[in-house]
């Protein structure tokens, strides 16, 4: 179903509600990271360049329907404001008298509104219609260019885009979407994808759709120790889903059916009592020991795979890439793929503790495509539908 991109609505002097997902993290009061503030920009310079009144509707972490002071978008809206260079006007609330009086006196082409947290509201994450009329605001165009959100059948996501005849897509989730869709459907090849993180369960359906477009899958990270396990190597204290062992056991066997590559960790990086050494997965990781990072010969193994590949998505840390000890695994991806990059292969990187560890190593800028998604991303990759898109879709 086609989708209306913001060049093909009529935003000319609108006032125009455009979801955003400006969920970044904040410390002390202030934004630790502006990656997604950053990412929307194009989308409100086109708005105001169009002499439209956008009014910006967000989320901000997980306050569960209640008004808590913690998850205002406020210090979110300063930092727009520094990054855009034009007045802010933030509203503390998203619904209601206090909305309806700052639209009155906005600027349209000069300045943006900025709503608060979505979320302070039950509404929201219910998907509830009236709430979702609540937060339409007289608005004649509705732009959603909250990627990171699209996997979430919430009201500012879903409901509301039934309220509007005239609605589409924003320019960053135009680009998220040229990027992904180069990996579903056309990758050049070898495709070698990186998957690490904690759990496989979170990432169970991601590995089943890459395995079957992918060349190669390298797998890193906590979630290794359920494959290794079902593979029967003693992984002596390490964290890993016993319930998943079959799944992981099903991908290892579709793996070989398919004739791909599946490489695990050969070597680990493992710790007891403050002690850290390499072991060798063939030797089994002792009881008591936890391993925390992939070991160098790994690095070496993944390095090698990834400096032939013309296609790579990364997603998810190699260890525990918190502890600058464990650190090394998911910094020598960082490099390889940022190498790949340069040797002319198409990258994307999604998840913020892969794009974490490009940034450390400047890194960030020379990969293809840095995602905005985390949940999003691996839905799209996974094939799922995406509730945001589908509420967009034009008969
Ligand atoms: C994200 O950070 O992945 C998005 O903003 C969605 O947040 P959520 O997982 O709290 O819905």
């Amino acid at each position: 179903m086609p989708l209306r991109s913001l060049r093909e609505l009529p935003i000319a002097s609108a006032r125009v509600l455009v979801r955003l997902d400006l969920n970044v993290p904040l410390r002390d009061g202030a934004v630790a990271d502006d990656s997604r503030i950053r990412a929307a920009l194009p989308t409100l310079e086109a708005l105001l360049n169009a002499g439209a009144l956008p009014i910006v509707l967000s989320h901000l972490g997980r306050p569960k329907g209640q008004v808590r002071p913690e998850y205002s978008l406020a210090p979110v809206a300063q930092r727009l404001a520094v990054l855009l260079d034009r007045p802010v006007l933030f509203v503390p609330d998203c619904i209601g008298e206090a909305v309806s009086t700052a639209l009155q006196r906005a600027h349209p082409g000069r300045e943006v509104v900025v709503l608060e947290n979505v979320r302070f509201y039950p509404g929201e994450e219910a998907n509830d219609k009236e709430f979702a009329a609540q937060l339409r605001h007289d608005a004649q165009v509705y732009i959603n260019d909250a990627f990171g959100t699209l996997h979430r059948a919430h009201a500012s996501v879903a409901a509301i885009a039934d309220l509007f005849e005239w609605k589409g897509i924003g320019l960053l989730v135009e680009r998220e979407l040229a990027a992904l869709e180069r990996l579903r459907s056309a990758p050049e090849r070898p495709y070698v994808a990186v998957i690490g993180g904690a759990k496989v369960s979170d990432k169970f359906d991601l590995l089943s759709a890459l395995l079957e477009r992918c060349d190669a899958l390298l797998l890193g990270g906590a979630m290794a120790f359920t494959f290794l396990k079902a593979q029967g190597y003693a992984i002596g204290s390490s964290v890993y889903e016993p319930e998943l062992e079959s799944a992981a056991q099903a991908i290892l066997q579709r793996a070989q059916a398919l004739g791909k590559q599946l490489l695990l960790p050969t070597d680990v990086l493992i710790t007891a009592n403050g002690d850290t050494r390499v072991c060798t997965v063939e030797e089994g990781i002792p009881e008591g020991w936890i391993g925390y990072d992939i070991g160098p010969e790994t690095e070496r193994r993944f390095a090698e795979l990834l400096r032939t590949a013309r296609t790579i998505f990364w997603n998810g840390p190699m260890g525990k890439y918190e502890e600058e000890r464990f650190r090394s695994g998911t910094a020598a991806v960082a490099r390889a793929v940022a190498q790949a990059t340069q040797r002319g292969a198409f990258t994307v990187v999604g998840g913020g503790d892969s794009i974490a560890a490009l940034q450390a190593l400047g890194a960030d800028t020379a990969v293809s495509h840095c995602s905005t998604g985390g949940g999003a991303t691996l839905a799209y990759l996974a094939g799922k539908p995406l509730p945001g898109l589908r509420a967009l879709e034009q008969s």
